[in-house]
């Protein structure tokens, strides 16, 4: 007797799990922005963790998280390899869906209270997103109107005459976001040497980049090196966007070289654009601000609830969606619901 198959429920992910994954992103961001300003990182992180977990057991997915907490330091929760989903019914299979997440990125941005923290997740079909190493990246990204214009081993100011001539406007007019970091002295040097305006941040190059691919935020592009997983989640976001984003691993160790092969990255030098990082047909990007942000706003607390801004993002579908909500918990008073 063949094996009985289950029913694969014909769900569409960029259609149809939307608003289950906003869903995701808006717990975590509601858990970890309780812990604002508390000083207290590793319990922010951890309550967005818990949170975007509980949260993953009501989606109808069979999913699989890429990029998350890491694998080799035994993380208890969202690890890479873990299968998270709404368990189905008997003889039914829900999608397979891989997953990358960023509970909270800006650990440090919530717990002093600073801006720009939110949580976030991408999905894509199997194979969709790079499983990439927790290792630095360099990164360009900018947005759509550079598309094909950049080069990731050209002189700092040839990129920036180049991303002002697609931008029409003078290199003096742009404002490049870098991170704050030593190993940056350099190419923030030779940003001022060129003229451009620079606007140092804390942490958070995942929003940055977003941001560089949105017009009107004040962000024209992101340069230097940050996290490879949060290169990826960008990524994903850019194709929604169709920003323009180059990047190549940082591998400067042997124990990085034999962790990059085991993972199947045969050139560890390779340029990887936005549609190499993420090469899903269907992508999915959510995302909640926590703090408050240029991009999104922070979760803010009213005594019967709480309300955020949440980003979402479908590839195929081209649809950008700014989702405000209101997450009451328990019923509105005589005076009805509360917006703040
Ligand atoms: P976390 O929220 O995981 O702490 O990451 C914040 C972040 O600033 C990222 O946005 C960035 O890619 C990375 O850290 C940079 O790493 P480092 O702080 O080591 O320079």
């Amino acid at each position: 007797m063949p094996e009985a198959t289950a029913h694969q429920l014909d769900l569409d992910l960029e259609q149809d799990l939307a608003l289950d994954f906003i869903r995701v992103v808006e717990d975590a961001a509601i858990a970890s922005a309780r812990t604002m300003g508390q000083g207290d990182p590793p319990k922010s992180d951890q309550v967005a963790v818990q949170a975007m977990r509980r949260a993953f057991e009501h989606v109808p997915i069979d999913g699989t998280i890429v990029i998350g907490e890491g694998e080799r330091d035994k993380a208890p929760m969202l690890y890479i390899g873990e299968q998270v989903g709404a368990k189905a019914p008997e003889g039914v299979a829900y999608p397979k869906v891989d997953i990358a997440v960023d509970p909270l990125e800006g650990t440090n941005l919530c717990a002093t209270g600073a801006s720009n923290s939110i949580a976030v997740l991408a999905a894509s079909e199997p194979g969709g997103l790079l499983h990439a190493p927790d290792c630095y990246m360099e990164k360009i990204i900018a947005g759509p109107a550079c598309r094909g214009a950049l080069d990731l081993d050209a002189p700092v100011s040839e990129n920036l005459r180049s991303i002002a001539a697609c931008l029409e406007r003078e290199v003096g007019d742009l404002t490049i976001v870098v991170l704050d970091r030593p190993r940056h002295a350099d190419l923030i040097a030779q940003i001022r040497a060129a003229g451009a305006r620079i606007r140092l941040i804390n942490d958070g190059d995942l929003s940055a980049g977003i941001a560089a691919a949105i017009r009107g935020v004040g962000v024209d592009a992101v340069m230097g090196s940050g996290g490879a997983p949060e290169g990826v989640i960008t990524a994903a976001a850019l194709r929604c966007l169709h920003g323009e984003m180059l990047a190549r691993l940082i591998v400067n160790t042997p124990e990085l070289e034999e962790r990059v092969a085991s993972m199947g990255i045969r050139d560890p030098k390779r340029i990887y654009t936005a549609r190499d990082l993420a090469p899903g047909k269907k992508i999915i990007f959510a995302a909640c601000g926590i703090t408050q942000g240029a991009l999104l706003q922070g979760v803010r607390f009213f005594g019967d609830g709480s309300r955020t801004q949440s980003l979402v993002m479908t590839r195929s579908t081209n649809k950008v969606r700014f989702v405000d909500a209101i997450h009451l918990m328990r019923p509105p008073g005589p005076r009805g619901v509360r917006l703040y």
